[in-house]
């Protein structure tokens, strides 16, 4: 999960304490934590599962790589390179789903940032859009790729 970790709410000052006080300070600062953890649980939309990852695609992918996922959607006549396959990610990649390389060609910031502009346009920056001014802004990008990554993981075939 994308949620911070208790320990980082541990000050550093704590670090220099005597450990009588340490424990004093961190059983003070628990409730505190598990609370903010639990209001961010309600407010980060922490769900990576097929449906969620499918409607993304039908809204943001399927116009190019087509519902199946094949790479026949309306719009991949008029591209060349032709929108990839979907469906042979692992196939293609030794019959190995490479879940974080799948990550990093939808999010497409750095690949551009490192090769220039590519065809395919860059979701990392899209999905960064669509969450400016909710809370915890900066995790909805990854979780929108990694809803989608986890949703191309089902559709592989041989
Ligand atoms: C405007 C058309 C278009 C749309 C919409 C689109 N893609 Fe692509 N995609 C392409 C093209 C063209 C390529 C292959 C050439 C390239 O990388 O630029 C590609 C390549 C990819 C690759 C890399 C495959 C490989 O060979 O490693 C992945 C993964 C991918 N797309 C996922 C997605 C996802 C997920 C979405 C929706 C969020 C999406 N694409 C939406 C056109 C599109």
């Amino acid at each position: 999960m994308l949620l911070p970790h208790a320990e980082s709410f541990d000050p550093p000052y704590l670090a220099t304490m005597p450990v009588k006080r340490h424990v004093r300070v961190t059983r003070r600062l628990a409730p505190m934590a598990a609370a903010l953890l639990a209001g961010l649980a309600g407010c980060v939309d922490t769900r990576t599962d097929e449906a969620t990852g499918q409607q993304l695609y039908l809204r943001y992918c399927a116009s190019c790589h087509g519902t199946s996922g094949r790479g026949d959607g309306p719009l991949a006549a008029s591209l060349s390179p032709a929108p990839a396959d979907l469906t042979r990610l692992a196939s293609r990649s030794g019959a190995k789903f490479d879940e974080a390389g799948v990550m990093m060609a939808i999010d497409g910031r750095r690949a551009v940032a490192q090769h220039g502009p590519r065809d395919m346009p860059v979701w990392g920056a899209v999905f960064a859009e669509k969450h400016v001014g909710e809370p915890f802004a900066m995790y909805g990008p990854t979780l929108d790729v990694r809803a989608l990554a986890d949703y191309l993981r089902t559709i592989q075939r041989e």
